[in-house]
């Protein structure tokens, strides 16, 4: 247990320092995905968010506040410094949009239980060390009865793309941050949530929209253990 816990604030760490390396190069290094893929995702999500208290996880370059519906008010947090301050920026560009920044773990909120009516994440949960103790937190600080709305990428339908995924993972990750064969509808499921729904975005599930909501009967949850 103590050897898991170190484990994941070594990998945290280290996903930290691959963000704020990466963060000068990321929205170009994106681009293309963006315009061909990204951007529609982001407005059909953001379409159905109504909070109007909206917690979005990751925020990264803030790539999402151009599409934060009138009327809510988002609280966003990122491990990486380097990401926020682009974040930052982004929301300067839109003065009309209400939101706040904090550096802060996803995976170690300061937030109260119950505080948002909904909460956010695209292309998050593939960098977050331990991806369900992220999610019980944000299910955590989410009112009973509350959605959650993600975008993610995730390991292939077909086993033997996924087992191929499951091999670059390694390298993958020590170069940049992100876990390219993570089960996040699953890892969704463990956290507590309720999937409501999954939308394939992209053949073998690679890209998938997930919906859920927190059961109205959740009491005060703790964080669990951490796994892989
Ligand atoms: C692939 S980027 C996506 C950024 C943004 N959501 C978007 O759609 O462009 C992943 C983001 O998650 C952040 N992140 C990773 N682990 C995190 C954690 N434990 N707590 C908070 N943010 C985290 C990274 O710093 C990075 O900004």
């Amino acid at each position: 247990m103590i050897a898991e816990l170190d484990h994941i604030a070594l990998d945290t760490a280290h996903t930290r320092r691959a963000y704020n390396r990466t963060a000068r190069v990321y929205d170009a290094m994106e681009w293309p995905i963006e315009q061909f893929a990204y951007r529609r995702w982001r407005k059909a999500l953001w379409r159905d968010v109504t909070g109007p208290d909206v917690f979005e996880v990751g925020v990264g370059t803030g790539k999402n506040v151009a599409f934060y519906p009138e009327g809510v008010c988002v609280t966003g947090v990122d491990l990486s410094a380097e990401m926020l301050a682009r974040a930052r920026c982004a929301l300067e560009r839109h003065p009309e949009k209400a939101a706040v920044l904090h550096l802060m773990d996803a995976q170690q909120l300061t937030f109260p239980d119950n505080t948002f009516d909904e909460a956010v994440a695209t292309f998050v949960f593939c960098s977050v060390p331990d991806p369900v103790r992220g999610l019980r937190e944000a299910l955590r600080v989410t009112k009973p009865g509350g959605r959650l709305r993600l975008l993610e990428h995730q390991r292939a339908t077909a086993e033997w793309l996924g087992r191929v995924m499951d091999r670059l993972d390694g390298p993958l990750h020590r170069l940049s941050g992100v876990h390219v064969n993570r089960r996040t509808v699953e890892h969704v499921r463990a956290a507590g949530w309720h999937v409501d729904r999954t939308e394939h975005l992209a053949p073998f599930g690679l890209y998938r929209r997930i919906d859920a909501h927190k059961p109205p009967s959740s009491t005060r949850i703790h964080p669990r253990t951490p796994t892989s």
